[in-house]
């Protein structure tokens, strides 16, 4: 861990709002930036998720739906009813479609995929940025996949849903970097969580469609290693950090080179 000012934990003093806090990626971010000296406001769908993390030092939860607005609205005013600012925001709630094609994809699985991924780091973002704005500083984390790089690692509503969230995450970078706010798109690979459990299970069912599988085999052999969730609670605290000034609007393929293919 790298020392902070006057050889403290380098984000001490800082909050950190993550979503889908209860698994995975959002958990690791969660262990991270606790051991990086940040309080966690943790919040999830998931109320059990939830329910193991409430006696964590320095954590407070909160059960939220990211595709409901207020939720969204009254996630932010609890970090800030509570320490007073907002350091961090990860926009990291999300799971995988059914892998359907533009002609199999129903008006519910599209709109899902838009409400999760892109409208919900829409809303969380502009409720936090006033607060970020009134501080002079904030950094938006925004967990994309390698599904917003390319058109064959999800179906046609998360892969759609997950570009739209690199055009936000720039967007914000353009527009708020000259106030000190940063935003930052981290894209995954293949992670070890239960989101990898859920694609696999719908590959055994035969959900996933032959066109998906045909087009997804011609690139899936670039795929080098899957990833542990812990390696992005790393990514995460070191995008906080302020030797990570120059990233802002960028887009970090974190898939062991598989975009470089
Ligand atoms: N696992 C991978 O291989 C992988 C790859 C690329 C990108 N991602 C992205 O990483 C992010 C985290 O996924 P993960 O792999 O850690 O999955 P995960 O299933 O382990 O965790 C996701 C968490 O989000 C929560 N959640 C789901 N819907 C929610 C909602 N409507 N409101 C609030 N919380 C909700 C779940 O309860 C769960 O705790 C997602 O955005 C996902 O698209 C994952």
């Amino acid at each position: 861990m790298v020392a902070g000012v006057n050889g403290g934990l380098p984000l001490d003093g800082q909050v950190v709002v993550i979503t889908g806090a209860g698994s995975g990626i959002g958990r690791a971010m969660l262990d991270a930036f606790r051991t990086a000296g940040a309080a966690v406001l943790a919040a999830d769908v998931s109320a059990d998720r939830l329910a193991e993390l409430a006696s964590l030092d320095k954590v407070e939860t909160v059960v939220t739906d990211v595709t409901i607005a207020t939720d969204l609205d009254a996630m932010i005013d609890r970090a800030v009813a509570v320490w007073g600012r907002i350091d961090v925001l990860c926009n990291n709630a999300g799971r995988p479609d059914a892998f359907r094609g533009v002609e199999d994809c129903t008006d519910e699985e599209w709109e899902l995929g838009l409400a999760l991924h892109l409208t919900a780091a829409f809303l969380a973002s502009r409720q936090a940025i006033p607060h970020m704005l009134a501080a002079g500083h904030g950094v938006i984390l925004n967990t994309v996949s390698t599904a917003g790089l390319t058109g064959n690692n999800g179906g046609a509503s998360y892969t759609a849903s997950k570009h739209g969230l690199i055009g936000l995450t720039r967007s914000t970078a353009a527009m708020y970097g000259v106030d000190g706010i940063r935003a930052v798109a981290i894209c995954p690979g293949a992670v070890d969580t239960d989101a990898t459990e859920i694609m696999k299970r719908r590959r055994q069912s035969g959900e996933v469609s032959e066109r998906f599988l045909t087009a997804r085999d011609r690139t899936f052999k670039a795929f080098t290693r899957r990833a542990q969730p812990a390696e992005f609670g790393a990514l995460a605290v070191y995008l906080a950090m302020g030797g990570a000034d120059l990233l802002n609007g960028a887009v970090l393929p974190a898939n062991s080179g598989y975009s470089a293919h």
